[in-house]
């Protein structure tokens, strides 16, 4: 409790004191999954001078998407809504991380392109619930991705490439996916962050 509200440093990123905002999925997009003004002013209302704030779980494709209104980052549209908030934060003195999301195998035709089936490693369907439009949906069947269709998904590998402080100009991007590795790695990344501000 002594160290809570002394300085620290996160990887290259210096913090005035150790509580981080954990990532929450909030739902709040507007149409075309845009970042919006709404979103800037969470994030404003709950930064401090120093304070480090990691937003949402963000999809990195439509194809990566489970939940209606989760605000996408796989357009410039949405890089430049992303944006705002960004700025909002930075005028206050904090930092944000943003969180890359790709849902696989959980998330429901109603939320695909074309209301195709979602992709996953493998056909088999996950136990759970996507949120469409209409509230809760349990998960659809997905179907194997290709390998002939994995060049295709190379897009997403720009997010490897480039931090996300060339995109939307966040301080940092992490992973996250959904599925047991995926959530594991999730965890991990959590807990490392926590050595971090501990
Ligand atoms: C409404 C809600 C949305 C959440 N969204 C995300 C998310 O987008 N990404 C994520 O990694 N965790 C998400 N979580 C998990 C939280 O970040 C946090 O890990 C969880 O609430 C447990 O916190 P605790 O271990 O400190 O109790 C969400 C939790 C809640 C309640």
């Amino acid at each position: 409790m002594s160290k809570l509200f002394t300085p620290t440093r996160i990887g290259p990123y210096e913090v005035s004191h150790r509580i981080v905002l954990a990532p929450l999925t909030r739902m709040r997009a507007s149409p075309g999954d845009m970042p919006n003004d709404l979103m800037a002013k969470y994030y404003e209302q709950r930064v401090t001078d120093g304070g480090l704030l990691i937003a949402e779980a963000t999809p990195v494709s439509r194809q990566g998407y489970g939940y209606n209104k989760a605000p996408g980052i796989y357009d410039d549209k949405q890089i430049a809504g992303w944006r705002k908030v960004t700025h909002a934060v930075h005028a206050k003195g904090g930092r944000i991380f943003l969180q890359l999301w790709h849902v696989g195998r959980q998330s429901h035709t109603a939320l695909q392109p074309d209301n195709a089936d979602p992709v996953a490693p493998s056909a088999i369907r996950a136990s759970g619930h996507a949120y469409s439009d209409n509230g809760p949906v349990e998960f659809s069947t997905p179907r194997a991705l290709e390998l002939k269709e994995i060049p295709a998904q190379r897009h997403l590998r720009r997010f490897d490439r480039e931090p996300g402080a060339l995109l939307v100009g966040s301080d940092r991007s992490c992973c996250v996916g959904l599925g047991r590795g995926a959530c594991g790695r999730a965890a991990r990344a959590k807990r490392n962050l926590w050595r971090y501000v501990r």
